[in-house]
């Protein structure tokens, strides 16, 4: 096969942070992407109807000119006003809230310390049909780094499926073999985005020839055993799981760092990251599915009318994206030559 085309696929979680770095960096999701679930962990994080609001005004500037449509997400904290996140649903501007375990990851210091200090608002959510995203990570420092999203699915995501019956959750950028299980067991109510990374690299990548910190995001990288299990879920075409990239752009220098931030940079590579995989699994057929069906089946949402062809013609991914005057920012594959491209 050389040509594919089908449905618009959408990007069910992404980060376009704000200021010179949006502007930079929200275009190259809008050109390959119907639509994206934009994450909420600005400084300060988006915790309001109207900060949200505002949030989408700044990112609609930023993609004019594509036919894109952000889909806003809250940061639920310790203090999150149910009335506000209800009403910021019903009137169309969240489409979901995301739970960051306070101190999990970037900019989760203002997150939820104990999920169950929050249940009324998760019950109203589940009454409303409001999704709730998960960072599956407890970040226990007696809990090893590559352990944390088993833990929190034994410790946290079973009992909340458990205790709040109607709640639909997505187990975000699942990394293991036993987050892929959950989703088997749990779904429809339970769903998970795959992301480019955790499907082409393994924990190896991180230290090939020396330390490697634009690979480093969190969850971190995991076995071969676990990329094998979710390359297997993503390439299945089985419901429940979908494509989100976690692009998380951090410029260099806060990456090249004694103490470098979390996050891949995926959106620049995403489909060609995406088509490497299932055209490696023998399992092309099955992209439309992952990319452009799934994620809208689950939040119950149309998937996109529009078809995009994308064509068998090696293209070299940028190796940088400049972001003025404050430096650059390293993709994912930056330099590398993938066979697929979108146009
Ligand atoms: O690697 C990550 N980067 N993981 C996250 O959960 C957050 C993200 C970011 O915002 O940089
Ligand atoms: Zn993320």
């Amino acid at each position: 096969m050389t040509v594919l085309t089908i449905r618009r696929p959408d990007d069910w979680h992404v980060h376009f942070r704000d200021g010179e770095i949006l502007k930079s960096v929200a275009p190259f999701t809008a050109a390959q992407f119907g639509r994206a679930i934009v994450m909420p962990n600005l400084v300060p994080p988006v915790t309001t109807s109207a900060m949200a609001a505002d949030y989408r005004k700044r990112i609609e500037a930023a993609v004019a000119g594509h036919a894109f449509q952000p889909l806003m997400t809250c940061y639920l904290t310790d203090a999150t006003d149910v009335s506000d996140l209800i009403g910021g649903h019903k009137a169309g501007i969240f489409t979901a809230a995301k739970l960051y375990p306070a101190h999990a990851t970037t900019n989760s210091a203002a997150g939820v310390t104990d999920v169950w200090r929050i249940k009324p608002v998760l019950e109203a959510m589940a009454e409303s049909g409001m999704p709730l995203l998960v960072h599956g990570e407890l970040p226990k420092p007696e809990i090893d780094v590559f352990d944390r999203e088993k833990a929190f699915i034994d410790a946290i995501l079973v009992p909340l499926l458990d205790r709040i019956p109607k709640l639909k959750i997505v187990l975000e950028h699942v990394t293991t073999k036993d987050g892929v299980a959950a989703v088997r067991a749990h779904r429809p109510r339970l769903g998970a985005t795959i992301t480019p990374q955790h499907l082409l690299f393994n924990r190896n990548a991180l230290f090939n020839g020396g330390i490697r910190p634009h690979l480093y995001c969190l969850p971190v990288l995991k076995r071969e055993e676990h990329r094998q299990a979710l390359r297997q879920a993503a390439t299945s075409g089985e419901p429940g799981f979908f494509l989100g990239t976690d692009s998380a752009p951090h410029l260099r220098h806060l990456k090249e760092a004694p103490c470098g931030c979390a996050g891949v940079f995926g959106a620049p590579s995403a489909l060609p990251a995406y088509l490497k995989v299932f055209e490696e699994e023998g399992a092309l057929d099955k992209f439309e599915t992952f990319a452009s069906i799934n994620g809208p089946r689950f939040y119950g949402l149309p998937p996109n009318e529009e078809r995009i062809t994308l064509r068998k013609s090696p293209k070299y991914v940028c190796e940088t994206v400049e972001i003025g005057k404050l430096g650059d920012i390293v993709p994912l594959l930056g330099g590398d030559q993938l066979a697929w491209s979108c146009g």
